[in-house]
């Protein structure tokens, strides 16, 4: 069959030599829309993968070690972190169920909330960040399928006593969804506290390196794993299988990169509360913060994500001193190696709870730059402030 072939032909099916396969230190990265299978009589054996969308061999690596980071039965990856908060709760949702959302939860989230599930016959109501776990399961109603947390609370930094509304919900059948993107599924494990599912935005802290985008969703509940499984093929999400050799090579050195951050921005926490321009830090792991009692009860160890509040001041002040900044990036996101600043306060008007502040808020991330060299450059940029 092999003799008379067209180039164009033989281009196609030339075969690699016999070579023997070399290990390597990380895992092949396997691309393949297309999966070959050995006989006709597979095409359709639910039992045995047909189609790269759901996953090849550089995929299974990463979520054997999320599930091995995360202490879960099974982890399923998204395109964003975003995909992922959204995809876990169609995964358990359907119309006439309830759900209570933490007020101070990532924008985004709520948008979602607010523009498609309640388009599909979902309730959402949103309960103040600082409510005890009694407090949100008394607001829970006949039809409330899930509750929904962020610990910290995005830009405000309110934490919540996660093992407590999971234990309470569990009591009264109702699951619950934490996402823990702060603690990278390392410094806190929402599922060895009894949450239902753990989401985690990769693009942060996994990631490191602000390049790639990915999320995942973890649980130990064989059911929801399914759910969520069924998530990925229903909506027909996919990542990229080098994308996902990206993740699990953050992975390798996320709790030496996270060891840094959460020393380095405990280091510029502390010089800033002892600022005149700064009225608050909000930064939960520095003794005398606002939740600072639920983090030392449930955390092993500090992010570099947190906030501060400045001493009353006009968008003006604030303007000049995020452009003062020489070494802090403006910037969204977070988690990478760089340090990022960015002024919160226009994002807080979309709450239905927001507690009033001495002044404008301003979200640092702390990146892997030595500290002494972020606080000088603050130190120049509040003195523009003062
Ligand atoms: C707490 C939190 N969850 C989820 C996301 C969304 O992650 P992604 O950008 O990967 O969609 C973000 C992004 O900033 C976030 O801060």
């Amino acid at each position: 069959m092999t003799r008379d072939l067209d180039p164009a032909t033989r281009l196609i099916h030339a075969k690699p030599p016999g070579a023997r396969v070399v290990r390597t230190v990380g895992p092949p990265i396997l691309r393949g829309s297309t999966v070959l299978l050995d006989t006709a009589a597979e095409f359709y054996d639910d039992s045995i993968l047909t189609y790269g969308r759901s996953g090849l061999t550089t995929h299974d690596a990463l979520t054997s070690a999320l599930a091995e980071l995360e202490g879960a039965s099974s982890v399923s990856l998204f395109p964003s972190g975003l995909a992922a908060v959204t995809a876990a709760m169609t995964a358990v949702l359907k119309a006439g169920d309830e759900i209570l959302v933490m007020d101070a939860i990532y924008k985004p989230t709520r948008r979602f909330c607010d523009n498609v599930l309640t388009r599909f016959g979902v309730g959402v109501r949103y309960h103040p960040a600082n409510l005890t776990a009694p407090e949100i399961l008394a607001r829970a109603g006949t039809n409330t399928r899930l509750i929904v947390m962020e610990s910290p609370g995005s830009l405000t930094m309110e934490m919540q006593d996660v093992p407590g509304v999971a234990n309470l919900a569990r009591e009264k059948g109702i699951l619950t969804l934490a996402d823990n993107t702060w603690a990278a599924g390392s410094l806190f494990k929402p599922l060895a506290h009894g949450v239902d599912i753990s989401v985690q935005s990769l693009t942060k802290y996994v990631c490191g390196h602000s390049d790639v985008f990915m999320g995942s969703a973890a649980t130990r509940d064989p059911a929801i794993g399914k759910a969520l499984q069924d998530a990925v093929r229903d909506f027909g999400w996919s990542v990229s299988p080098d994308d996902a050799y990206q993740m699990l090579r953050g992975l390798r050195t996320l709790s030496a990169r996270l060891d840094r951050h959460g020393a380095s921005s405990l280091e510029v926490a502390t010089w800033l509360a002892g600022h005149s321009a700064v009225a608050e830090v909000l930064h939960p792991a520095l003794p005398g913060a606002p939740g600072h009692e639920i983090w030392a009860r449930d955390y092993d160890g500090a992010a570099g994500l947190f906030a501060i509040v400045l001493r009353p001041a006009s968008p003006k002040a604030v303007a000049a001193f995020l452009d003062a900044l020489q070494l802090f990036g403006l910037g969204f996101s977070w988690g990478g190696f760089e340090s990022l600043a960015l002024n919160g306060d226009p994002q807080l008007g979309s709450r239905d709870h927001d507690t009033p502040r001495a002044g404008p808020i301003i979200r640092l991330n702390i990146g892997l730059e030595a500290p002494k060299d972020l606080i000088a450059d603050l130190d120049q940029a509040l003195a523009v402030f003062s």
